[in-house]
């Protein structure tokens, strides 16, 4: 696949972990130093298929896990084009969640990670994923309301937890300790990130 310079960070872990601060803090230090960066997430909820995954997450659909996994990877189908084009034209490109996700979270829903990675092959891989890691229940007081029907299964995600703590001994994924406060956290993050992108530093 032509990546030109492009490069795909995941910042992934539990949910309520602080992904989105952390990513919105590692865009503007790119910013800082004039590097090309763009900032996505998954799911991305405005798509068809995005819509259908909020309904899902909102206690509304009655899925078998199957079939929202097939979902949650049908998004990054969606935005494909996007990404190969935003990696293609040579731009950093951090996503608050990845296929990572999937793998963890359809593990810890009794699917198969062989199965699970199937759904995916053929989107760009992610080159750096970073894990922020925390007990969920030090996160349970984070989001008190409004919890999906993930985030307010404790259970779920005590082996979500558990689960991303596995596959970073598989893969090559990058376990940093998120328990400290959001400035703490953000300079062991840039201190992984910048051993690949020595220029952030
Ligand atoms: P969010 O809270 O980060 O928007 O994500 C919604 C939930 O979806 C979260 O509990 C994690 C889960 N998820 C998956 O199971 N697979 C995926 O591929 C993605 C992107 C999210």
């Amino acid at each position: 696949m032509s990546r030109a310079n492009g490069f795909l960070l995941a910042i992934e872990g539990v949910d309520a972990v602080g992904k989105k601060t952390q990513s919105r803090l590692l865009n503007s230090r790119f910013k800082l130093k004039h590097l090309k960066i763009k900032l996505l997430a998954f799911p991305d909820y405005a798509t068809p298929i995005g819509k259908e995954i909020k309904a899902f997450l909102a206690g509304n659909r009655n899925y078998p896990p199957e079939l929202i996994h097939i979902l949650f990877a049908a998004n990054r189908w969606e935005k494909r084009d996007e990404l190969r084009r935003l990696l293609g034209e040579g731009n950093t490109v951090i996503v608050n969640r990845y296929k990572e996700s999937n793998l963890v979270y359809g593990k810890a829903n009794g699917l198969s990670l062989e199965w699970l990675a199937n759904l995916e092959n053929g989107l760009p891989r992610s080159d750096l994923v970073i894990v922020l890691d925390a007990p969920p229940t030090f996160l349970a007081s984070r989001r008190s309301v409004n919890k999906d029907v993930y985030e307010a299964d404790l259970r779920l995600q005590e082996r979500v937890r558990k689960t991303y703590r596995e596959l970073a001994r598989k893969f090559p994924w990058v376990i940093i300790d998120a328990t400290g406060d959001v400035e703490t956290v953000h300079r062991r993050i840039l201190k992984a990130v910048s051993a690949e992108i020595p220029r952030l530093d």
